[in-house]
């Protein structure tokens, strides 16, 4: 390697230099640049000074599956680090979060399989997990965001988000159905009602059904763009609807091909009441993302979902890739994208970084 001399005709002195003051010394350009974007990269103060997006714990949406029984943690195998929880733990998981300054979690339920019927009748129980884990959170933390999911795929025998008629999924039949559910979701503490069964026209009729149940001040968070996508393997491990799952979701989810009809989705859910939307999954659909904070700069949420989490998290726990640095990075890619806020099951660990 060539070295440079700091003054032509001199001898070599950097190291000298460099041992003296602590300074790098002066060198020769040897090519003549006006624009060197080096410069603002070459300490970390600058680096700072110049950084265009951060990432902070109030992006952070934590989702946690909720399970029957008292002090059970049970691992989800597809998911390391990621537990089922019983009410009591997840209480536990809220006092984190708030300790923490996460500002909402996302509840999931794991519900029984003798629970489960063609109907879903269980979304409509006001004593199912969901509902008891609300009002259970409330009780403690009354200032954590409350966010559940509104759709039927957890309480189907058969796995789909909507009622059946034998391999048609029904809508207006279902979108009834969603409506009495979020009603019973908001009813026992819910302060976000997110839609994620993909129904034409939910956003709207469960608007209204709230509005006239009287719970103005509750919010919609729309699934706005949901794809069929592969990334949801490890949720289905998760809620127990992998086993389960007839066919595919792909008569209501939409398309991975597709853009603009996103944006027909998301311009849909707004007019309908949105006050906010959501695109999953994430990383994958990062353009979708930017394109909706673009053309309609409204709150834009992004799922970063649990085949994400899944694939960062194996390849680290095979040293294969920095867990920690890939997890931040992916995160910090969300809001770069333009994305105001991230479900991620990486949640609490992320704050816990943030912390530090
Ligand atoms: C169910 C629902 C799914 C997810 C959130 N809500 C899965 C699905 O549509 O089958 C996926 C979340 C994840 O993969 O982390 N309506």
């Amino acid at each position: 390697m060539a070295r440079i001399t700091p003054f032509p005709g001199s001898k070599d002195r950097s190291d000298e230099i460099r041992a003296e003051t602590g300074q790098t010394p002066p060198r020769q350009a040897s090519l003549s640049l006006t624009v060197r974007m080096r410069r603002n990269r070459k300490a970390d103060w600058a680096r700072r000074l110049v950084r265009e997006n951060t990432l902070t714990t109030d992006d952070l949406i934590w989702p946690i599956f909720i399970i029957e029984g008292t002090g059970v943690r049970t691992p989800v195998a597809s998911m390391p680090g990621v537990e089922r929880v019983s009410i009591d733990e997840a209480v536990k998981d809220a006092a984190r979060a708030a300790a923490l300054g996460i500002p909402a979690l996302a509840l999931f339920p794991y519900t029984e399989p003798g629970l489960r019927d063609p109907d879903g009748s269980q979304a409509l129980s006001p004593d199912n997990l969901v509902c008891r884990a609300c009002r259970a959170i409330k009780a403690t933390k009354p200032n954590i965001g409350l966010i559940t999911d509104v759709a039927l795929d957890p309480y189907t025998s058969h796995g789909h988000d909507g009622l059946l008629d034998g391999h048609t999924i029904l809508n207006d039949e279902t979108v009834d159905v969603l409506c009495a559910q979020a009603i019973n979701q908001a009813r026992a503490g819910s302060d976000v009602i997110a839609p994620s069964d993909m129904m034409d026209g939910r956003v709207a009729a469960i608007r209204a059904a709230l509005d006239a149940a009287g719970f103005m001040d509750v919010q919609i968070m729309a699934y706005a763009a949901k794809y069929a996508s592969a990334f949801y393997g490890p949720f289905r491990d998760a809620i127990g609807t992998n086993a389960t799952l007839v066919g595919d979701k792909r008569t209501y989810q939409m398309d991975p091909a597709n853009t603009e009809e996103a944006m027909r989705e998301v311009a849909l859910d707004l007019d309908e009441g949105a006050d906010m939307v959501m695109v999953k999954p994430g990383m994958p659909y990062l353009d979708i993302v930017r394109r909706t904070k673009e053309t309609f700069g409204v709150p834009t949420f992004a799922y970063q979902v649990s085949g994400e989490y899944a694939m960062i998290k194996a390849a680290a726990l095979n040293g294969w890739l920095d867990g920690d640095r890939a997890m931040m990075e992916s995160l910090l890619a969300f809001k770069r994208a333009g994305a105001d806020g991230i479900l991620t099951y990486f949640a609490p660990y992320v704050a816990e970084k943030l912390k530090a």
